[in-house]
């Protein structure tokens, strides 16, 4: 078995240069898990999350009920949105936090739609996430576009794309797209761009308002500690708002929530891509994660990810196993996969013994490291399971 030892100190001098080290002891850290290795699915729970929702639970909902709505919740979506859209670039007025992901994606991209008549091709990869896909299919289905499933989205767009979907960061490989360029060429082609930032957002450099970006969504479940089920994010930008139609109108995207008129006129702001009531108690832990994520800030998050994701391949070429992302540390975001024949063995076995990962179908096992809360001592531990744990299920391919 690859003796991973000799690698102890490199961990330990690392964590201790580590500038984010500090805030670890922010999140809740289960003494019985050795390595937590999925926090690109569900981010580690912050201990300012609990203190917040308590006193959201004894005081704000037991003691304020009803008032409540008129002491801030209402401005929740959008207060919360400007928030988030510090850490992707985005300046005040252009970011709602509502719904899910998927839900404000159909959004999006229905928006999006309405943003280039004319054309009739929606463009996505074949590698998105299934919601993704799903939803552009419908979406294509239901305004009569043809949708281009394809491998490269980049070499797809042309002077028939009205809309293209993109993941900056693939969710199985980990391989990262280039965003400025991307919307630079989707633009030069005549069309809108909506990107899927749910594997960068606060762990990757993003600068939706200085690229251009047309329509964006995003999760905070993920780096951004919001908690399992966490409400989204929705940036569309300030230039599109007066055109933007979404197909899910309800009173919280009404000019006058409260009129309760008869006729629906949207909001003029991003607020019109609501639809109705949001989760209060999910705001306000999604406002606890971002926070953090804001304290780190953006550049320091992608250069402890950076570091350690090289640090993670590495050790995975020791071990001899087949790392899937790229090893350009500029071309990858913040989790690292390998092809395994067993991948679903081997992570069952690894969270039997205290190591968290992810599996992916059919043979991908996936390391996140979430640069807030992973520490090189626990991704060392994590890997020196998995080497043990490779030395009992046998040979792997
Ligand atoms: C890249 C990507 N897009 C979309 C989604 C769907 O998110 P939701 O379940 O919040 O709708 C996920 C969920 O993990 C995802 O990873």
């Amino acid at each position: 078995m690859t003796d991973l030892h000799p690698l102890r100190e490199r961990a330990a001098s690392l964590d201790a240069a580590d500038p984010l080290a500090a805030l670890r002891a922010e999140f809740v850290l289960d003494p019985d898990v050795v390595a937590y290795l999925d926090g690109n699915s569900l981010g580690r729970l912050p201990v300012r999350t609990q203190e917040r929702l308590a006193t959201f639970v004894r005081d704000e909902w037991g003691g304020r009920l009803i008032r409540g709505w008129s002491e801030g919740w209402v401005d929740l979506p959008v207060v919360v949105g400007d928030e988030v859209g510090v850490l992707v670039g985005a300046t005040a007025g252009q970011t709602v936090v509502a719904d899910s992901t998927s839900v404000c994606l159909a959004k999006a991209l229905h928006a999006a739609v309405s943003l280039v008549p004319g054309r009739d091709r929606l463009v996505v990869s074949t590698a998105d996430f299934p919601t993704d896909r799903y939803l552009a299919r419908r979406v294509a289905e239901g305004r009569g576009l043809e949708l281009m499933e394809v491998d490269d989205v980049a070499a797809a767009i042309d002077d028939r794309t009205a809309v293209a979907l993109v993941s900056h960061v693939d969710y199985r490989t980990g391989a990262l797209l280039d965003l400025p360029g991307l919307t630079a060429q989707v633009h030069a082609a005549g069309a809108v761009v909506v990107w899927d930032l749910c594997h960068s957002a606060g762990v990757v450099p993003i600068d939706l308002d200085a690229a251009g970006v047309d329509l964006a969504v995003g999760c905070t479940y993920k780096y951004l500690n919001g908690g399992p089920g966490s409400p989204a994010f929705l940036y569309a930008a300030s230039r599109h708002h007066a055109r933007l139609e979404q197909p899910l109108p309800g009173w919280w995207s009404a000019d006058d929530l409260f009129a309760m008129a008869d006729e629906y006129r949207p909001a003029p702001g991003i607020r019109r891509m609501l639809t109705g009531t949001p989760p209060v108690a999910g705001l306000l832990a999604v406002q606890q994660g971002v926070s953090l994520a804001t304290e780190a800030g953006v550049p320091a998050a992608r250069a402890k990810s950076e570091a350690l994701t090289a640090f993670c391949i590495e050790v995975l070429d020791e071990l001899g196993l087949e790392v899937v992302t790229p090893r350009d540390p500029a071309q990858r975001g913040s989790h690292v996969t390998v092809r395994l024949h067993d991948a679903r063995a081997v992570a069952e076995r690894l969270t039997d013994r205290g190591v968290v990962p992810d599996f992916r179908e059919p043979d991908l096992l996936r390391l996140g490291l979430a640069p807030l809360t992973t520490s090189f001592g626990e991704l060392l531990d994590g890997l020196t399971v998995l080497a043990e744990v490779l030395d009992q299920v046998g040979p792997v391919g």
